[in-house]
């Protein structure tokens, strides 16, 4: 089965009946090189054709020649000067009134050489003489024919007039070495059947497509790489997170960057004295610095539960809470605060809200930390949810990551009891991976919000995931416009 390529070409083999140079035949059959090659190459692996090699002499005028070719050669130029003054002049005259000085003396020799004229003394002084008008040189022709047609295949030029002619500098002849294409008996003989390579809306409804014969497709070939436009992986990333939430039933809770010190610390029972309020761990901003707390009751609720616990049932952290010190203005450290602003406005159950978004923490920026990434969250409040259910949530949200082996373990943080914290296996890399803090939100938390349900909440950060998933080993790469990086880099790894 041949394709259309294949069928042009011997064609144009049969027709012509002889071998063709691969040029001739890419100009018969208006194939371009590198299609026409690979036809051949097909061919010739079903043995219909045969390519061999063919070394080709070309002439050539050289810049001298394409002189000479304008003007006439310098030995025609000397005729016809002398023939305008009757036949006869002298030598010295000629030598003057020739129009090209360096030419002169080469006409001359030519002159004599092709017997075109003689020198002869008269009275003494030395004339040349030409008697008539000599026709067209075997040379002159050669040089026609090359400034007419351009390069010629030596070999249908006069041999003789090809020799003089380079060693007077005016032809170069040059070797070429080309691909000769011929048919092989097979290809003389078989019958051609042309595959078809597209499956047309025409061949479909006349029902053609049951008698063709379709060319199968070879998945094995090699082709170009290609380089479509697509997605940042990050963006892609965070796209599949939050598909998975919306799977799951969750709906997204979005929440200032810029956050005040109470709802991203105080509202979350952290201490005052906390150490991650500190300056090395949070940024905190100058202009403004800090924010109005506008609902007074939850403020002294606040307030109240920090200092002795307030009807939370708990002893609180004791000692003065100052609300100036929660007034202060952060970049947000945790996605954390979104979920209990949520809560504050969304009390009555069941609620199940995700953010993944962007949190800053004061780190040195390194190969494995940023200043500035991304945070998975989710909470779910219902009338009697339990610790089993947000391992049992983790457990399929991870599985939907493609991460199936969980580990969880228990742990702390100032806004849960209990608290557990979980490592995830992930395969792209072959290793564990610390993931999500999560915990049931402490009453401390819950009840100055207005809140009486369980809150199930968890927490993580994104790019360390996307990172070992991607087999990448500086995290910076994530925010770098590394375009080698970008174009190889597998969405689907
Ligand atoms: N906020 C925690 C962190 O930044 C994660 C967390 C969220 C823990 C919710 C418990 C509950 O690591």
């Amino acid at each position: 089965m041949e394709s259309k390529l294949e069928k042009d070409i011997v064609e144009a083999l049969r027709k012509t009946g002889k071998a063709l140079g691969f040029s001739e035949l890419c100009l018969l059959t208006g194939l371009d090189e590198s299609s026409a090659a690979s036809a051949l190459s097909s061919l010739s692996q079903k043995g219909l054709v045969s390519v061999s090699t063919r070394e080709t002499r070309y002439a050539k005028l050289t810049g001298e020649g394409e002189y000479h070719s304008r003007n006439g050669l310098p030995e025609r130029r000397l005729v016809k000067l002398i023939l305008e003054k009757g036949g006869v002049m002298p030598l010295e005259e000629a030598r003057k009134t020739y129009p090209d000085e360096a030419f002169f003396t080469i006409a001359l020799g030519w002159l004599r050489r092709k017997a075109w004229g003689t020198i002869r003394a008269i009275n003494g002084v030395p004339h040349i003489i030409v008697e008539k008008e000599p026709p067209e040189s075997v040379d002159e022709t050669v040089v026609r024919m090359l400034s007419t047609q351009g390069p010629l295949d030596a070999s249908l030029l006069n041999t003789e007039a090809v020799r003089l002619l380079s060693g007077r500098g005016i032809v170069k002849v040059e070797e070429k070495v080309e691909r000769l294409v011929s048919l092989t008996e097979a290809g003389r003989l078989v019958e051609l059947k042309v595959a078809v390579t597209q499956l047309t809306p025409e061949l479909l409804r006349t029902g053609e497509w049951r008698k063709v014969e379709l060319k199968p497709y070879d998945v094995t070939a090699d082709v170009e790489p290609l380089y479509p436009g697509k997605l940042h992986p990050l963006t892609e990333f965070i796209k599949e997170v939050k598909e998975i939430f919306t799977e799951m039933g969750f709906t997204e809770a979005k929440g200032p960057l810029v956050e005040s010190c109470f709802w991203n610390f105080d509202a979350l029972f952290t201490p005052q004295d906390h150490p991650a309020r500190e300056m090395q761990d949070t940024f905190y901003l100058s202009h403004p610095s800090s924010t109005e707390l506008v609902d007074r009751g939850l403020v002294e609720r606040v307030r109240r539960t920090h200092k002795d616990g307030w009807e939370t049932g708990s002893t609180g952290w004791g000692g003065e809470w100052s609300e100036e010190a929660a007034k202060r203005l952060v970049l947000r450290t945790h996605t954390t605060c979104v979920s209990v602003r949520y809560l504050y406005e969304h009390r009555e159950p069941p609620v199940k809200v995700f953010s993944v978004d962007r949190v800053f923490r004061n780190e040195r920026v390194s190969f494995k930390s940023l200043a500035e990434f991304h945070q998975i969250e989710g909470i779910i409040m219902d009338r009697s949810v339990t610790l089993r259910d947000l391992k049992g949530v983790l457990t399929e949200f991870y599985k939907k990551l493609g991460l199936e082996k969980v580990q969880f373990w228990p742990s702390y943080f100032p806004y849960t009891e209990p608290s557990m914290n979980s490592v995830v296996y992930v395969p792209q890399a072959g290793r564990w991976l610390e993931l999500c803090g999560m915990g049931i939100f402490r009453p401390e938390v819950t009840k100055p919000l207005g809140i009486d349900y369980p809150v199930l909440a968890w927490g993580g950060g994104l790019e360390r995931l996307l990172m070992l998933k991607l087999g990448v080993n500086d995290i910076r790469i994530l925010y770098q416009n590394d375009l080698g990086w970008l174009r190889r880099v597998k969405l689907c790894p």
